[in-house]
């Protein structure tokens, strides 16, 4: 496996809504394996957008789309990448659909082929590994709007997907949950692309930070080597700054050592990475076509657009 391997690869991706403007303009996009993104840009500005062109639950005017090294175009080329890559839903009511906690989270499981005794270990796991063991028999729309997010995150992280395409994880979670969603993120062995307002959390969580402008991807090389220490020159947003870890650790160290730590934690990440694709490709041979699981969420996302 090359440590470049390109997970996702769009050029010169266009799109827009019906009798709307231009949201994506020719856009590219890499994803290597191992990259953990962050993508932060203004309200409108398409991120979400984005993602669903990613996922197939739409469909570009025109452009390339690759993804795990194959070109996407037919809705089958997309079934067979939905089992992989693990979509949060910007609105966790787009996301939970079942009854209870515990049938949300199996759902996935469960279609990709587990049987059901599985799907409901895997489920009750990765609650536990939430901080959500005891909510199994809660009912998924009495949520609290926090509880939501946390519960559409275990829907997701139970499909065991090779990548993350998480939109807007922070919203309605408290400075605790935040945290520890932080520390989860740090965790998991997972190549992915973040989409937050949350400049701060973003630096914690990606090694690079892109914005959206005029419907397309802007990388900052300068944040992409220096992450957050360059923020305040090279930021979108002007934003209050609240003394992070990191930035201890950088004044306590200088940049360069700094820097070289991120790099390390990055290589032992990719050590991690490629033991559970490993892993994640065992289960994969045991399992049947598991695609279902976004595109039913996609469709009950799409179909309360409409009911509203
Ligand atoms: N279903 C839709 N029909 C028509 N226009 C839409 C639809 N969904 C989004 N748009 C428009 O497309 C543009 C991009 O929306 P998108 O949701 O991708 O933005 P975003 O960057 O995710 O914004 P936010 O930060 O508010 O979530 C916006 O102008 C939005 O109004
Ligand atoms: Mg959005």
């Amino acid at each position: 496996m090359s440590q470049n391997e390109l997970l996702i690869n769009l050029e010169g991706i266009s799109f827009k809504y019906p009798e709307g403007p231009l949201v994506l303009d020719e856009l590219d996009f890499k994803l290597e394996r191992g990259n953990r993104i962050g993508l932060i840009a203004p309200n409108g500005s398409g991120k979400t957008t984005l993602f669903h062109i990613i996922m197939g639950l739409l469909k570009p005017l025109s452009g390339k789309l690759e993804i795990f090294g194959k070109p996407v175009r037919e809705e089958k080329d997309f079934a067979a990448i939905r089992r992989r890559i693990g979509l949060l839903f910007q609105d966790a009511d787009d996301q939970l659909f079942s009854p209870t906690v515990l049938e949300d989270v199996a759902f996935g499981p469960l279609n990709l082929g587990k049987s059901k005794n599985d799907a409901v270990q895997i489920a009750r796991q990765t609650l536990d590994y939430l901080g959500l063991a005891g909510f199994e028999d809660r009912i998924t729309f009495k949520l609290s709007g926090g509880e939501k997010r946390l519960v559409s995150l275990a829907t997701v992280l139970a499909m065991e997907p090779e990548v993350l395409l998480l939109d807007e994880p922070m919203n309605g979670l408290d400075i605790e949950t935040k945290a520890k969603l932080t520390e989860i993120l740090g965790g998991l062995d997972l190549s992915y692309v973040l989409i937050s307002h949350d400049f701060d959390f973003l630096a914690e969580t990606a090694d690079s930070i892109y914005t959206m402008a005029d419907g397309k991807i802007l990388l900052d090389e300068e944040l992409h080597l220096h992450e957050h220490i360059h923020a305040h020159e090279h930021g979108v947003y002007p934003h209050q700054h609240m003394i992070s870890s990191n930035d201890r650790e950088y004044r306590k160290k200088g940049s360069s050592e700094w820097v070289s730590d991120r790099r390390q934690r990055k290589q032992d990440r990719r050590q991690r990475t490629q033991d559970r694709r490993q892993n994640l490709e065992d289960i994969r041979q045991q399992s049947d076509d598991g695609s279902q699981t976004t595109e039913v969420r996609g469709q009950r996302s799409e179909s309360r657009k409409q009911n509203r």
